[in-house]
């Protein structure tokens, strides 16, 4: 099925999930507009989809603020045109040590997830009302589904965008603008290659990112992938509360051990 739009920003695009579905875009014959904070990293990306006969435009920032990515995306539209589609996919993730709580690192976490997201679509709702037309796209997870020990931050942040999605889907069906949230499951990414226990089913980033352009392109409301790690997480959902704290403190012991070795070999973040 052939990507319905011409002009697609995506922000994180400087590494992983973003980085690959903006190669794969411009292969598709599409202009991508690159935001993420590391300049070299995008001036890189955007010269290897030129070379490749593509169109890109760079604009660092940080989504945390709404200032700077206003000027991205004015930046993109003045080089690429009116931005058609925005996928919020700008994210980080921090897993604590046991019974560290540092309030810097989790509200970094929701100021990049969950507002880096709503500034990205902020700065372009104006435009698409215009129009009457457009598509924003948010990068949940599954993770967005079960509350997680160590991992509050993120699966909170997760959460917040997904049902944040869901109430601009609704709000915005009269106007012509779609809305679609994808909840990945794990991707190899540098996001999850700080992780040491072991990932079920995990994914590489093409065929994920394959899977992502096909959901957008069908204008799926949400979409759930792997759909077998979906299911574990439904399976998860519907069982008693006391089995599922039984067998999550298992899985937590071996997380930890993992993690202590990992912090004391000096490799965790
Ligand atoms: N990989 C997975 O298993 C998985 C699963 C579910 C959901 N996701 C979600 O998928 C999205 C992409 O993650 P990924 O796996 O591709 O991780 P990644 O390779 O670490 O990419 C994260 C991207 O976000 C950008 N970013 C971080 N903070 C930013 C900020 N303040 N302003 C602008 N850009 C910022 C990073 O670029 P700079 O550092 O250059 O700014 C980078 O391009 C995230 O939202 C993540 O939560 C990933």
């Amino acid at each position: 099925m052939p990507f319905p739009y011409k002009v697609v920003a995506i922000t994180g695009a400087s590494t992983g999930l973003g980085r690959e579905l903006a190669l794969q875009l411009a292969a598709q014959g599409c202009k991508v507009g690159l935001i993420a904070r590391r300049a070299e990293l995008l001036e890189e990306l955007a010269q290897q989809i030129r070379d490749q006969g593509g169109h890109a435009a760079v604009a660092a920032c940080d989504v945390g603020d709404f200032a700077q990515v206003k000027q991205a995306v004015d930046s993109i539209e003045s080089e690429l045109g009116p931005i058609e589609c925005m996928v919020a996919n700008a994210g980080i993730g921090m897993p604590r040590e046991r019974l560290v709580f540092e309030a810097e690192a989790t509200a970094q976490i929701y100021r990049t997830n969950v507002l880096g997201m709503m500034n990205a679509f902020y700065a372009v709702i104006p435009g698409m009302l215009e129009r009457k037309r457009g598509h924003l796209v948010g990068v949940s997870s599954l993770a967005s589904y079960q509350g997680l020990p160590q991992d509050g931050g993120y699966a909170g942040s997760k959460a917040a965008t997904r049902v944040h999605c869901e109430s601009l889907r609704l709000e915005l069906r009269p106007t012509g603008i779609k809305v679609t949230t994808i909840c990945p499951g794990f991707v190899r990414t540098p996001l999850t290659d700080r992780n040491h226990f072991d990932m079920p089913l995990l994914m590489e980033v093409k065929p994920a990112v394959n899977r992502m352009l096909r959901a957008i392109a069908r204008k799926r409301r949400i979409y759930h992938f792997p759909l077998r790690m979906w299911w574990i997480v439904k399976i998860g959902l519907a069982t008693p509360r006391w089995l599922f704290d039984a067998v999550l403190s298992a899985q937590t012991a071996n997380i930890n051990s993992g993690r202590t070795q990992a912090f004391s070999d000096g490799k965790a973040p």
